[in-house]
Order: structure tokens, then C-alpha cells, then sequence
């Protein structure tokens, strides 16, 4: 089964079986049906933070279920249920149509709603975790389902426990989120109150804030129905305040954001930036002209191209900054 219209990198790879999931029970009774005993599993949402580095010889479970409810509310707080399948952009925008606030600066994130937990998506200074409530799951071994909650999935930047102890274990079926009735608007992020200043909006609303990341969102990172990526392919790594100092020492210029333990967080795109590689190519792989951080895939790229690519980037980073910078996707 072709696997290049089910990740927004655009990779051909081919998978041995194919299943479309709608519902949670359909999802319990293929897991078990004898006809895919001991084949490998890959849970497939939007497929857009994955990079598929060859044939998958087993079977994928496209998640593909649907539903978006209100759930229940008390003094603080509205709850939101969404199916797994649903697209991540389209809840954001059916929760602040009804009024509801606190996930527009996650505005326009590729990708399905049971995909968001997994790497705790971030953007424009909010993150998945701060408006999540709990999430339903499967385990594919046992074939129980169960719910976690925020302490148990132990988010971290572009982390939880779907990426750790319960990788390829885990099947997210619905994520509940926790909406603020005090809705205040988050501007951390500098890009974003600039934005808002410049459209002249002194007290913004949610939805404005959506539209503003909306805007910027499609002036720096590239549309992967046009050209495939996976958003950031790189981490923003994390050193110690010695070693930023001594990087800041001889380039003035390095991009740094200080952590609450007193660590400071790269800007990769800045360093591999610097490295020469903005705009560049290796064969069909390529960096993305207007953001370093993103690898684009120029047409017919193999997940090794993209691969290659990355580790060349990688060693480079190293070798000028003594920096690591880890992968973003999940490699399958
Ligand atoms: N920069 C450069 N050259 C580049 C790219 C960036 O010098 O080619 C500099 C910028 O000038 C800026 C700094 O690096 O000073 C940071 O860049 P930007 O604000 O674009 O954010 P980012 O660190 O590159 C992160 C997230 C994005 C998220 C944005 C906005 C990660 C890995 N990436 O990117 O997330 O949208 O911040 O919050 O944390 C994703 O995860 O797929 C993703 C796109």
C-alpha cells in the first residue's frame, strides 16, 4: 500500500497492510484479528511528523475517527472532547467559534488531534500541555483501554510518554482539553505581539489571535500539500549557561531564550543558519529558504535522502558550535 499521500514529508514508501480506523471498537477488533497477528504496528494520524526511512513491513492503522463535543464545565473551566482523527487546525477553530479560548496560538499546526499529545506540539509560546486535560487510550498489547491524565502523559518540550515508555505501545482514541471561562491573551512570544501591534489590535480576541498566527504561520513555514516537510526537522537544543556564554563570546549574534532552571534553549534554525545551509540541497532533500530548521523535500525524495541530509547538517552544527541538535520526527 502506497504510504505517499499519508505523510506531509511526501516520502513513497510502501506498507505491507493498510487499515482506515473510524471507531474505537473497529480499532480493539483489528488489533487482534489473526489475519495481522505479528505484524509490526505504525499508528498513522496526518502523518505529518514522521519520517518514513523505508518500506514498513507491517500493518498501518490510519486513525481516522471523528467527533468534537463539548463535555462538561465547571466554575473555570469549558471541556472539549475530540476524536483522534480529527484535524488538529479545524478543532482549534470549532472551539473558538463556540466561544472558547486557549488553543489559538496552535493555530495551523499540521496534523490529526491524537498525533498533538504525542510530541506535545508548541508554537508562538503555548504548548499542547497547558490546555490539556486527559486522554484516552488503547494498549495495543493488552488491548485495554484506559485514561491519563496531564501528570501521567509527562510532557516535556516536544515530549511525553508517547514518545518514551509507551512508544509503539500506545494508541491515543480521544484527547480531552481543559478551556479557560477567564480567557487572557498569551503574547509571550515577541513575533506574535508584533504581529498583533502591526494590525492594530490593542486588546485582541482568540480568534484574532488565531488569524495573527495564521498569517505569520504561512509567511515562514512552507504549505506541504506544495512542498513536503514535517515542520521543524530539529529540536531547538538545551545547554548549560557556561556553554551559551561561551558560544554568545565568540557570535554575538547567537539566538538564545533562558529556561526556567537556568539553561538556555538554541535557536537551531539560527545555527544551521550560520552553517551555510539555509536554501541548500543534497539531491531532492533540501533546507527551506525562508526557515533552517525545516527540510523540505524537492520531489522524489527517499526518506535516506532526507536522512543523509540531516546527518550532514547535524555534523556540521557539532563541529562549528560543539552542539548537538536532535530530530524532531519520529523516525519509522
Ligand atoms: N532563525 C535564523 N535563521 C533561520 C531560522 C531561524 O536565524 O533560518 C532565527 C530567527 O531569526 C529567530 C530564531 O532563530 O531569532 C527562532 O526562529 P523562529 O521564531 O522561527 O522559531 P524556531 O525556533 O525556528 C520554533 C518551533 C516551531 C514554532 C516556532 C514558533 C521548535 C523545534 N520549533 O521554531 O515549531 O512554530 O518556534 O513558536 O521548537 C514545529 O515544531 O514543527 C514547529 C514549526
Amino acid at each position: 500500500y502506497p504510504l505517499r499521500d499519508h505523510n506531509t514529508f511526501g516520502i513513497n514508501a510502501i506498507a505491507k497492510r493498510y487499515v482506515t480506523i473510524t471507531s474505537a471498537k473497529m480499532l480493539l477488533e483489528v488489533n487482534v484479528s489473526s489475519e495481522l497477528a505479528g505484524l509490526p504496528r505504525l499508528v498513522l494520524g496526518g502523518g505529518s511528523n514522521i519520517l518514513l526511512t523505508g518500506d514498513f513491513p507491517g500493518v498501518v492503522f490510519h486513525m481516522c475517527m471523528k467527533g468534537i463535543d463539548i463535555v462538561g464545565d465547571d466554575a473555570e473551566m469549558t471541556y472539549v472532547r475530540a476524536a483522534a482523527g480529527e484535524n488538529w487546525h479545524q478543532l482549534v477553530r470549532w472551539t473558538l467559534a463556540r466561544g472558547l479560548g486557549g488553543l489559538e496560538n496552535l493555530s495551523l499546526i499540521p496534523g490529526s488531534v491524537g498525533a498533538a499529545p504525542i510530541q506535545n506540539i508548541g508554537a508562538y509560546g503555548a504548548e499542547l500541555k497547558d490546555c490539556f486535560h486527559s486522554v484516552t487510550v488503547l494498549d495495543l498489547e493488552s488491548g485495554a483501554v484506559s485514561t491519563l491524565d496531564k501528570t501521567t502523559c509527562a510532557f516535556g518540550y516536544r515530549d511525553s510518554i508517547f514518545k518514551q515508555a509507551l512508544r509503539e505501545r500506545s494508541v491515543i482514541l480521544d484527547v480531552s482539553f481543559a478551556l479557560p471561562k477567564q480567557w487572557q491573551p498569551n503574547l509571550r512570544y515577541a513575533e506574535l505581539s508584533q504581529e498583533v501591534t502591526a494590525r492594530g489590535l490593542s486588546d485582541p480576541s482568540a480568534v484574532e489571535i488565531s488569524d495573527a498566527v495564521m498569517a505569520i504561520r504561512t509567511r515562514k513555514l512552507p504549505d506541504p500539500a506544495v512542498i513536503g516537510n514535517a515542520g521543524s526537522f530539529f529540536k531547538n537544543p538545551v545547554v548549560p549557561a557556561q556553554q551559551r556564554h561561551a558560544l554568545l563570546e565568540r557570535y554575538p549574534q547567537l539566538v538564545s531564550y533562558p529556561q526556567a532552571d537556568g539553561s538556555y534553549k538554541l535557536a537551531a534554525g539560527w545555527l544551521i543558519d550560520q552553517c551555510g545551509w539555509k536554501g541548500g540541497s543534497l539531491g531532492a532533500a533540501g533546507v527551506y529558504e525562508k526557515q533552517a530548521l525545516v527540510l523540505v523535500n524537492r520531489g522524489g525524495a527517499s526518506g535516506q535522502d532526507i536522512l543523509t541530509l540531516a546527518r550532514k547538517i547535524q555534523d556540521d552544527a557539532l563541529a562549528r558550535f560543539g552542539v548537538r541538535i536532535e530530530p524532531e520526527p519520529v523516525f519509522v
